[in-house]
């Protein structure tokens, strides 16, 4: 065997709701219906990731794990009870990121890694308890620590802004909070490394210096306007209030990431109103000038 290398592959590239979401008739949602339109379907937020190809680890549980799972070979099992996940990463307690936990409820040893804080969110709704803890066993992972994610992998979480999930809101909300809720990750094997970030509110000035000159980033991607929703006609709530920060606008990840230096930039987490999903859109053209792909489903990404 050759030195292990690291293999991310996109089993959701979609934001909560999904492409096409359930209730959405948006020109972007109908065109995922059609089968004649360019715009593919894209299922919920999620990344897989191994080192030695048979080890892998689920960066977020979407509610289409199910899907997913079915999806992508690699992840099949490989005799009469198995698989190929031997743990899985939260970067939040938003619905699109946990709810997938109750899909791998069927008496399958794992490892679940998570902050404290999603910790207790998931401590705090007792459909989890579905998950048999003898088999299950849940780890709780504190900032900047280095940790084993799967053979190979190592892995580091750090605070990104964000908010707590939306079945958390109380009356007022903070949406840039640093701290345990919202946090991105670094995966590193054999020398190299990469970063994912699905939800993140603002780059502030440590977020930049860490992605510096970075390989690979998988960085959220759920809006290109802030308040695109609304122009939509298809809700009132902006990318900010939301604890996303936009593509575009001089808060925007476009602005935000032009001097950084980053190799591979590849939007995740995107949002059925944005425009980017359209391939011939002028929003895709230009973050594909600025240098970003549009991840998608299937979408395999080696180091
Ligand atoms: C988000 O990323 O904003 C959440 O997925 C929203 C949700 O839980 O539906
Ligand atoms: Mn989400
Ligand atoms: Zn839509």
């Amino acid at each position: 065997m050759g030195r292990p290398h690291l293999r991310a592959l996109v089993l959701g590239a979609a934001a909560g709701g999904g492409l096409p979401q359930w209730n959405c008739g948006c020109e972007i949602c109908a065109g995922a219906r059609d089968p004649d339109n360019p715009i593919l379907p894209q299922t919920q937020s999620s990344l897989a990731v191994s080192a030695n190809g048979s080890d892998w680890a689920l960066l977020n549980t979407s509610p289409d794990i199910r899907q997913q799972l079915a999806d992508n070979p690699v992840l099949h099992p490989r005799q009469r009870r198995d698989t190929p996940i031997s743990s899985v990463l939260l970067t939040n307690g938003d619905i699109d990121h946990i709810a997938g936990l109750l899909i791998l409820r069927e008496k399958q040893p794992f490892t679940v890694y998570l902050t404290s804080e999603i910790a207790k969110v998931i401590a705090d709704n007792s459909i989890f308890s579905a998950l048999d803890r003898s088999l299950v066993t849940f780890v709780e992972i504190g900032l900047e620590a280095p940790f084993q994610l799967a053979p190979g992998v190592e892995a580091t979480l750090f605070a990104v802004p964000g908010k707590v999930p939306l079945f958390l809101e109380g009356d007022e909300v903070i949406t840039d909070l640093e701290g345990e809720q919202t946090v991105g990750v670094s995966l590193r094997s054999g020398g190299e490394e990469f970063f994912y970030v699905p939800g993140c509110a603002k780059l502030t000035d440590a977020l930049k210096e860490r992605f510096q000159g970075a390989n690979l980033i998988f960085f959220d991607g759920t809006v290109y306007d802030n308040e695109e929703m609304l122009k939509s006609a298809v809700g009132k709530k902006t990318g900010a209030r939301m604890g996303h920060m936009a593509m575009n606008g001089a808060n925007g990840s476009l602005q935000g990431f032009a001097d950084l230096n980053v190799t591979r930039k590849i939007y995740i987490h995107i949002n059925n109103t944005n425009p980017v999903w359209h391939p011939e859109s002028a929003e895709r053209l230009a973050v594909e000038r600025a240098g970003w792909e549009i991840g998608y489903d299937g979408m395999e990404v080696s180091l």
